[in-house]
């Protein structure tokens, strides 16, 4: 019987998983720079993109650290998110929606970047490949930077320019066709299940 792999064949895969995730995002971005029409969004995506041609060689440096070939094992995980960003960009958005829209988009890629980069630095720093795990933390720095920067534009304009296109005359109270009452019922039922759970 084969022996079972380890915790560093895992973390080898991961490795390969993540270098074609960055692989597909260097391939998207361009695309989403140029549905984007706030500069500053541009900006960001440009800015991104520069990064994550930075992100791919540090991934080859860290193969290269562990003495393992360069290669890539197709992540399907990332080319969903990219899939869905694909139809999104299809959609017929008004500009302000389509850049709030980008933003979504884009964050469900860092995310999902972020939790694959905080795996790999938490496993290459307990199997004790410290160059590995500077390297890796260098990039999930970056990951964190640019959903943070993406939250930054989102609140700090792109969603209320498309909030006003949605709700020209500030109107933004509930629908008529969304009557209050079942929302009190829901809020009365759980406040309702919290009591028992108080006394405790
Ligand atoms: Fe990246
Ligand atoms: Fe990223």
């Amino acid at each position: 019987m084969a022996e079972s792999k380890t915790l560093h064949d895992a973390f080898i895969d991961e490795l390969r998983d993540t270098y074609s995730a960055e692989k597909q995002v260097l391939k998207a971005l361009p695309k989403m720079m140029k549905a984007a029409s706030s500069p500053d969004l541009k900006a960001a995506f440009s800015n991104h993109l520069e990064e994550t041609r930075e992100q791919v060689v540090r991934l080859e440096e860290v193969f290269a650290s562990l003495n393992e070939k360069v290669r890539a094992k197709h992540c399907d995980g990332m080319a969903g998110i990219i899939e869905e960003g694909k139809s999104m960009m299809e959609e017929d958005f008004d500009e302000t929606a389509m850049d709030a829209s980008l933003i979504a988009g884009a964050q469900r890629v860092e995310h999902y970047e972020m939790a694959a980069y905080g795996t790999l630095v938490a496993w290459a720093r307990v199997m004790g490949h410290t160059q590995a795990a500077d390297l890796l933390e260098q990039t999930l720095d970056e990951e964190k930077a640019a959903d943070e920067k993406l939250t930054t534009l989102a609140e700090g304009g792109i969603n209320q320019d498309a909030a006003s296109v949605a709700h020209p005359d500030g109107d933004n109270e509930d629908d008529d066709d969304e009557p209050a009452k079942p929302v009190m019922k829901a809020a009365t039922k759980a406040a309702a299940k919290k009591k028992p759970a108080g006394r405790r």
